[in-house]
């Protein structure tokens, strides 16, 4: 597949989604290969699974400083030096500063456990339950300098049931990642999904709002 679109995914922790992407990729519904898989942390569990799947995966030394331009830089210099065409944040726990962001601009995507705009930052699940949400899900994103507020693509939406949990929540939001992101970057790879002027496009057009997935 000499014109499979190379794609990186940054992840902090377990990577589940990370090898959604890569079954994704395996099973041909993403025109595209997995250049390289990196962390900031030695320890995520995901660099080892990355591994035994045969995919390349590294932690970036400047993660362990506390310079946020200097871990841009240098997951740049890894990022281009994989040849990478795309950045997808798959559970990357770190803030990228705003050259990075730049850079990639685009060319990076996010996935958030809510339905943004609703929920940015932390403790989604939580933030759910407390306010009483009918709804939940979670959001694919181009990612901006402004954090958890680019341009959506496609969410995954459930309905919040009695006696829901943060647990169950983040289990069933997490079953509808799986689904949605492999779908996005998908779209990416066959350029259904592309960015113009701050806009995600979609089949030629800016999508004024993003593609919904329903889920009982
Ligand atoms: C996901 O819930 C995602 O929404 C959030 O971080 C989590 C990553 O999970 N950004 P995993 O490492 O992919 O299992």
């Amino acid at each position: 597949m000499e014109r499979a679109l190379p794609f990186a995914v940054l992840i902090s922790g377990r990577g589940s989604n990370m090898l959604a992407l890569a079954a994704a990729v395996a099973e041909n519904r993403i025109a595209g290969r997995i250049v390289a898989v990196i962390s900031d942390r030695a320890d995520a569990a995901g660099i080892a699974e990355a591994r035994r799947r045969g995919l390349i995966a590294l932690v970036v030394e400047a993660a362990r400083g506390a310079d946020r331009a200097a871990l841009g830089k240098e997951l740049t210099a890894a990022l281009e030096r994989h040849g990478a065409g795309l950045v997808v944040l798959a559970g990357f726990m770190r803030i990228l500063d705003a050259g990075f962001v730049r850079h990639w601009q685009g060319r990076l995507l996010n996935i958030h456990p809510s339905l943004l705009p609703a929920h940015r930052g932390l403790h989604t699940h939580r933030r759910v339950l407390e306010a009483g949400d009918p709804r939940h899900g979670c959001t694919v994103h181009f990612v901006t300098e402004e954090l958890d507020a680019g341009p959506a693509i496609i969410q995954g939406r459930l309905v919040v049931k009695p006696g829901d949990t943060e647990q169950s929540l983040s289990a069933r939001v997490q079953q509808l990642e799986h689904i949605i992101y492999p779908r996005a970057v998908g779209w990416f790879a066959t350029g259904r999904l592309g960015w113009k002027d701050g806009k995600a496009i979609f089949d030629g057009r800016p999508l004024e709002s993003p593609v919904i997935e329903d889920s009982p």
